[in-house]
């Protein structure tokens, strides 16, 4: 359940008009709902009030500082990938004490800042990590705390780029290797297990796979103890799934109720790392339609944002619904299944294939379930302008990163001192 709905005739964020938004900022313009943010952090949060718990916002899907902000004042933790996502929670007032830090690549320095702020917990993702956080922490005289990512080896069912528990993916630590390395783990003076860890992939609509993990890492959870290893808590990643289109994923209560019922008696605190599932419907990208053609019978509306703005369509050949902001069609309105394409110079720039929509040149459409994965991913191919965001709070609706100028662009970057250029 979101906050973009229908009223007056036409789309509005909570209680603002998205036809006024885009007069106002100009478009494409991503626009958010604080109150969906909320509501889907919450969605977890409530689940597990009976369960100890740590919801670890996977900030990857949107990292803008005031929806960070808002979710750190609901109590939210972070899931870190980088030492820039690490910062990013400190400026937007998060508690490092409720961050866990993922990834394959991490540095020694990007360590050495997430020890010194004093983070819940590292997600290791491999041995050679291990030994550098175990080397790093005891230069600081610290110890690191440590859940060890599991690659469980179970197919989420899901895009293959998005899937990263099958064996063939880049993380996390093989299964039957897992042993071995808390066995290593135990022996570092710079290190402190506390945890385990997976995270099997993205946009699962259906709970078998996530189950089928949960219950490879209880069996390891149990080998584990045998080495006289006890655990503080399970980490089980993000992954849930939204209704892009017609999906229907199973709620977080209906996943957290399962994951309780496997986890009582265990002691085992649970952490989540959501990402999707709180960023996706708490946002929609607003394009304006720049023009209409026609080639050989093919109907394409010629909008201003393209794949540089949200690449999710180009890259995962991803379906995100484009729907017109206001209801009733302007007059003159062409209805026909159009082809939704940006201006960037590539066949591949699209948001949408196929829509039958009724529109004409000057319309505004909103891009739909674009909160998550959406301005993140964005670049300035073309040398294209980075979009605004807004984030909507009731009638209040808050600039919360203004829109690129061509001198931000710019400003990196330095002309050959005119003796070098010639
Ligand atoms: N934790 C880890 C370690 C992750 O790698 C991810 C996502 C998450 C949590 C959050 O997962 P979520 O709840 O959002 O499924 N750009 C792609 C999605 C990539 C997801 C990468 N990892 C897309 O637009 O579909």
């Amino acid at each position: 359940m979101d906050h973009f709905n229908q009223a007056g005739g036409q789309l509005m964020a909570e209680d603002c008009s998205l036809a006024d938004l885009a007069e106002r900022f100009g478009t494409p313009l991503f626009v958010y709902s604080k109150a969906t943010f909320l509501r889907h952090l919450a969605a977890y949060s409530d689940a597990l009030s009976d369960y100890p718990h740590l919801v670890c916002y996977g900030m990857k899907a949107n990292s803008n500082l005031a929806v960070l902000q808002a979710l750190a004042a609901a109590g939210s933790g972070f899931d870190i990938v980088s030492q820039g996502e690490l910062e990013r929670v400190l400026a937007a007032g998060g508690d490092p004490q409720k961050v866990v830090f993922s990834g394959v690549g991490k540095q020694p320095g990007e360590m050495r800042r997430a020890l010194d702020v004093g983070i819940y917990c590292f997600n290791v993702e491999s041995e050679a990590e291990l030994e550098t956080l175990s080397q790093v922490a005891s230069d600081m005289g610290k110890t690191a705390p440590v859940s060890i990512r599991v690659n469980p080896d179970v197919d989420a069912g899901t895009h293959p780029y998005i899937s990263t528990g099958l064996r063939d993916n880049k993380f996390g630590i093989a299964h039957q290797r897992a042993l071995a390395v808390y066995q290593r783990a135990a022996e570092l003076p710079g290190i402190h297990i506390s945890g385990i860890d997976c995270h099997i992939g993205s946009q699962l609509t259906d709970l078998t796979p996530l189950m089928a993990a949960l219950e490879k890492l209880l069996e390891l959870i149990e080998s584990i103890a045998g080495l006289g290893i006890q655990l503080d808590h399970i980490d089980l990643g993000g992954g849930l799934g939204v209704p892009y289109q017609d999906e229907q994923p199973p709620h977080p209560s209906e996943y957290l109720t399962l994951v309780k019922a496997r986890l009582a008696g265990s002691g085992l605190k649970l952490v989540l790392e959501p990402g999707r599932s709180i960023a996706a419907n708490a946002g929609v990208m607003l394009t304006r339609v720049n023009l209409l053609k026609e080639n050989h019978g093919k109907h394409f509306a010629v909008v201003d944002g393209a794949m540089n703005d949200l690449i999710r369509p180009s890259l995962y050949s991803a379906w995100q619904r484009i729907v017109p902001v206001m209801q009733a069609p302007t007059p003159g309105a062409t209805h026909a299944r159009f082809d939704v394409v940006g201006p960037v110079c590539e066949s591949g720039d699209f948001l949408g294939k196929d829509r039958e929509l009724t529109i004409a040149p000057g319309d505004l459409l909103a891009v739909r379930s674009a909160g998550a994965y959406g301005f993140v991913m964005s670049s300035n191919y073309n040398t294209r302008n980075r979009a605004a965001e807004v984030l909507v709070d009731g009638d209040q609706a808050h600039l919360v990163r203004r829109r690129e100028t061509y001198a931000d662009q710019f400003a990196l970057e330095s002309l050959l001192e005119p003796t070098d250029a010639s």
